[in-house]
């Protein structure tokens, strides 16, 4: 990896301000209900740890927009922490100021603090410098390890390192490897599976990818702007809106670089996404009018699965229907298990992707799951993160 990472600086002894993503989902009454991105955050904690730095943890938890929201609080994920690792962790009950900076002065080496949600200030979202200065007051140096934040330019992700020297967590490292290696040394045939609800947040991942790999297939509600602009002539009048005319660019590149772009032969529609007893499986030229198309078909389902069967490296992100309504969820688990089945490398894009292979307990038949979100798209998008940009090149 081209950034330095925890490993490349001198630690012993000395404050390490880390940036975790502990922006875990929580249940109604609060709990955690999704411990993973605490668990991955263990081998650099435990690095430090082992290397008697002092460990002052920040993150950000929900959006509470600049106030203090009590159910906010990190104190519960401080405490799933503590038990992760088997040793006790310090709490702050803010994450500047001087009562956290006494805090940090009576730490010995080994010590783990976890400072209170960064976003109960209004400047972290900001990128506001005297917050950034504060926080670096606390270190003598930075570690990012919140890959699923890189991609938001904030004060403890982009602005704190212009005071202290940064480098990545182990966690960003292996994100940044697994999904770098997959994306510029494929193993071939590459193929990339492309779901979601909008054509519209997937087009930069589509413009970028169409360009590497060798099959493109292509599932979710964005599959109608695919048979749109595929049925239009181009200038055909009233037809061609923006997006049209991207996603006609996406399949004019796949043409061009002879790309196998796969689109549903068969799709589930419904009436409505709140009405699962309409649902009936139709060719994709059979969509009632002002139906949802809320699934993949049968058919489908059996093109992509042997369309995968040949490849060597998937990356898959966007479910392929609307997967949180039990009935219109078969075709996203299929191509889930598809996907976990293959003898290939297998790339799985953050957000709710993650969230159905993780449902399916599929997680670890994957060569890697994204913590990141909206940072894994936009990794995928091959654009620089902001708060990656910012850490320390190897010499
Ligand atoms: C995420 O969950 O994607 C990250 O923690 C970033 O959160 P945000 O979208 O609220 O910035």
């Amino acid at each position: 990896m081209r950034k330095k990472t925890v490993r490349d600086i001198e630690v012993r002894g000395k404050r390490v301000l880390v940036r975790v993503d502990f922006n875990v989902p929580q249940d109604k009454a609060g709990m955690i209900a999704d411990d993973t991105r605490i668990r991955e955050s263990l081998p650099t904690v435990r690095y430090l740890k082992e290397n008697d730095a002092r460990v002052i943890l920040c993150s950000h938890l929900g959006r509470p927009d600049g106030k203090v929201v009590e159910k906010l609080r990190m104190a519960p994920v401080a405490a799933r922490l503590s038990e992760l690792l088997g040793s006790p962790v310090l709490v702050a009950q803010d994450c500047v100021g001087p009562e956290v900076l006494r805090m940090v002065s009576m730490m010995n080496g080994g010590d783990v603090l976890m400072l209170e949600n960064l976003r109960f200030h209004v400047e972290e979202e900001e990128n506001g410098a005297r917050f950034a200065q504060d926080l670096a007051r606390l270190a003598d140096v930075y570690v990012n390890d919140a890959f699923g934040t890189a991609h938001r330019a904030h004060a403890s992700t982009v602005g704190v390192t212009h005071y202290l020297p940064a480098v990545a967590g182990f966690l960003m490292q292996k994100e940044l490897e697994a999904m770098g290696r997959a994306l510029e040394k494929p193993a071939r045939p590459f193929a990339a599976v492309v779901g979601g609800a909008k054509v519209k947040d997937k087009l930069g991942l589509l413009e970028n990818i169409v360009a590497k790999v060798d099959s493109l297939l292509i599932g979710g509600g964005m599959v109608t702007a695919f048979l749109k602009a595929r049925d239009e002539a181009p200038g055909k009048a009233g037809a061609s809106d923006e997006t049209t005319a991207s996603v006609r660019r996406v399949m004019d590149r796949a043409r061009e670089r002879g790309v196998n772009l796969v689109l549903p032969v068969d799709v589930v529609a419904a009436a409505s996404a709140e009405s699962p007893g309409t649902a009936r499986e139709v060719l994709v030229d059979g969509v009632p009018e002002g139906w949802s198309i809320v699934d993949i078909g049968s058919k489908t389902v059996e093109r992509f699965t042997t369309e995968l069967a040949r490849c060597r490296t998937v990356v898959w992100n966007g479910p392929m229907g609307i997967f949180e309504v039990p009935g219109f969820a078969r075709g996203t688990r299929a191509v889930a298990n598809a996907i976990a089945g293959l003898n290939a490398t297998t790339i799985i894009g953050g957000g709710s992707t993650a969230e159905v292979v993780g449902e399916l307990k599929l997680t670890e038949k994957m060569t890697h799951v994204s913590t990141g979100g909206g940072a894994s798209l936009m990794f995928l998008e091959g654009r620089e993160l902001p708060g990656i940009a910012v850490l320390l090149d190897k010499e």
